[in-house]
């Protein structure tokens, strides 16, 4: 009797959910898990629409890949939509979202926000746009030295938006500690993405079926002895009086309520209220590494592998770099406003292949989205790769086509959020605050591989013999780190 009351209460609550795959009772859509990727859902989306329902162990799941859809929910008055949902593990290791990332909207969450976008990663923070510069050098006459070989250029770009985030938020530190980093960080990126039954079907969480459970205590575990000492380390350096340039770190200590140090940057932006605990610094650490190095490491190597599969594109790239900044000195920031077809290629990549490839929001309430029921604590993917490669927006969608689509003034698609066809970066309160610093950091990186060298692909590949295949997850990076053949091509040294 149960079965049939909750089976009929099921399909009345169902029938006002936009359509989607039929469920099979008490299992629903678990068992096609593995189609539910980008690519997957946008193959689902062409049968049930821009708006279509899944019902995944006790989750409501809603699919959006239609730019009125996506803006109907993105820019909600009444913020319906802007917690993210989160796993056992995302809320374990963030200290029961003490961070910014998966924080749930609200007080916290606002200042947690202000000091990421008025201190941490604004333009006055001189110290991270240093680091920027400092690595692509390094990285520049890294590939000086392998010039004539094959070089694992994904690597590379992986180490360059590492070392940049980490020297920008820690100051410089050494080989080992760096490396300590990267395998800590490595691994609670894999447990956020490894598959939990518990998030879907919460009362087997004590089985702990995968193992995750364990593998996160000591994932946690090495984050706090890890960033304890960075934050022990800054505290001493505040007492003896000893700080000079400000990492983010130092920047966080100025709020810190344990031992408040003095904000050393004098832009004139005061955080009054805010108290931070070395939890919300640990994890605002975290965010700012899974935030940043993946995301512009993975854009990165996708538009080295563009142009190496559009050679015209690459040398109208390097003809435009020539003729701004000449064959005789290598790019500075400063030539970067001069150079649009750089940008038309980024912005065409982050169309092709955004790193975040799902959006992902959480219903705070009941309420009706497009004509359709939403209850409350349902999941919501926007499905921003979907959108960009769907033909109805983008004629000969899987092109890579920076010129024509792009270069056109009308065709100035606006990258913040404003165009709902195209959201690399999110859109909405969620949005992401690191932009200026991203494509900062994107745009000088580009600019240096495509000023210094002139590329080939390894071992005689033809450019249509490249890899392209993505792996799904938090981001979407290529498959197989992409390799090349750099060439030196200014009459200057490189470093
Ligand atoms: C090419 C570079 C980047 C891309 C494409 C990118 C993209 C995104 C996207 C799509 C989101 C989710 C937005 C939403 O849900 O509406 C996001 C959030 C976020 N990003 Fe970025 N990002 C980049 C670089 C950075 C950098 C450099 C940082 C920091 C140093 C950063 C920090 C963050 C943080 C902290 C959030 C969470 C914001 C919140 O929940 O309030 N991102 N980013």
């Amino acid at each position: 009797m149960f079965f049939v009351w909750y089976s009929g209460r099921r399909r009345r609550a169902s029938s006002r959910f936009p359509p989607g795959p039929p469920c099979l009772p008490a299992i629903d859509n678990l068992l096609a898990m593995e189609q539910f990727t980008h690519r997957g859902l946008a193959k689902l989306a062409k049968l049930h629409g821009g708006f279509f329902h899944l019902r995944i162990g006790f989750a409501n799941v809603f699919i959006v890949s239609s730019p009125e859809t996506a803006r109907e929910i993105l820019h909600q008055q009444d913020s319906l939509f802007t917690h993210r949902p989160v796993t056992t593990a995302m809320t374990y290791v963030s200290y029961d979202l003490a961070d910014m990332a998966f924080a749930h909207y609200g007080p916290f969450w606002r200042h947690m926000r202000k000091l990421c976008v008025m201190k941490l990663f604004s333009r006055g923070r001189d110290l991270s746009w240093r680091a920027v510069r400092t690595e692509v050098d390094d990285l520049i006459k890294s590939l000086a030295e392998q010039k004539g070989t094959v070089a694992n250029v994904g690597e590379l770009v992986f180490m360059l938006s590492t070392n940049m985030t980490l020297r920008a938020a820690f100051g410089a530190r050494s080989q080992e500690d760096e490396e300590e980093f990267v395998a800590i960080i490595r691994e609670l990126s894999e447990i956020f993405l490894a598959f939990n039954v518990a998030d879907f079907i919460p009362f087997v969480g004590w089985l702990d079926l995968n193992g995750i459970n364990k593998r996160m205590k000591a994932g946690r575990r090495a984050l706090d002895v890890f960033i304890d000492r960075i934050i022990d380390e800054h505290i001493a350096k505040w007492k003896n009086g000893n700080v000079s340039a400000a990492d983010m770190v130092d920047d966080m200590i100025a709020y810190l309520a344990e031992a408040p140090g003095t904000d050393t940057r004098e832009d004139g932006v005061e955080l009054k209220d805010l108290r931070l605990t070395r939890d919300n610094i640990k994890c605002l650490i975290m965010d700012i590494m899974f935030g940043g190095t993946e995301t512009a490491a993975s854009t990165l190597e996708w538009v080295m592998l563009e142009l190496l599969r559009s050679p015209g594109e690459l040398k109208r790239a390097q003809r435009e770099l020539a003729s701004v900044v000449g064959l005789h000195r290598k790019v500075d920031e400063r030539d970067l406003e001069k150079l649009p077809y750089l940008r038309f290629i980024c912005k065409e990549v982050l169309r092709l292949h955004p790193p975040i490839p799902l959006l992902l929001r959480e219903s705070l309430q009941d309420c009706t989205v497009s004509g359709h029921a939403i209850p409350r604590k349902s999941r919501v993917w926007i499905n921003v790769w979907a959108m960009g490669h769907d033909e109805k927006h983008w004629p000969d969608a899987e092109a890579f086509r920076p010129s024509s689509r792009f270069a056109v003034e009308s065709a100035d698609v606006d990258f913040r959020g404003g165009d709902f066809r195209y959201l690399p970066f999110g859109s909405g309160r969620r949005s992401c605050p690191g932009i200026q610093l991203g494509m900062y950091a994107l745009e000088l990186g580009l600019a240096h591989f495509l000023h210094c060298f002139d590329w080939s692909p390894p071992d005689g590949m033809t450019p249509s013999e490249l890899d392209v295949d993505d792996v799904f997850g938090l981001t979407a990076p290529k498959a197989v780190r992409l390799t090349a053949v750099p060439w030196p091509r200014l009459s200057c040294p490189l470093f």
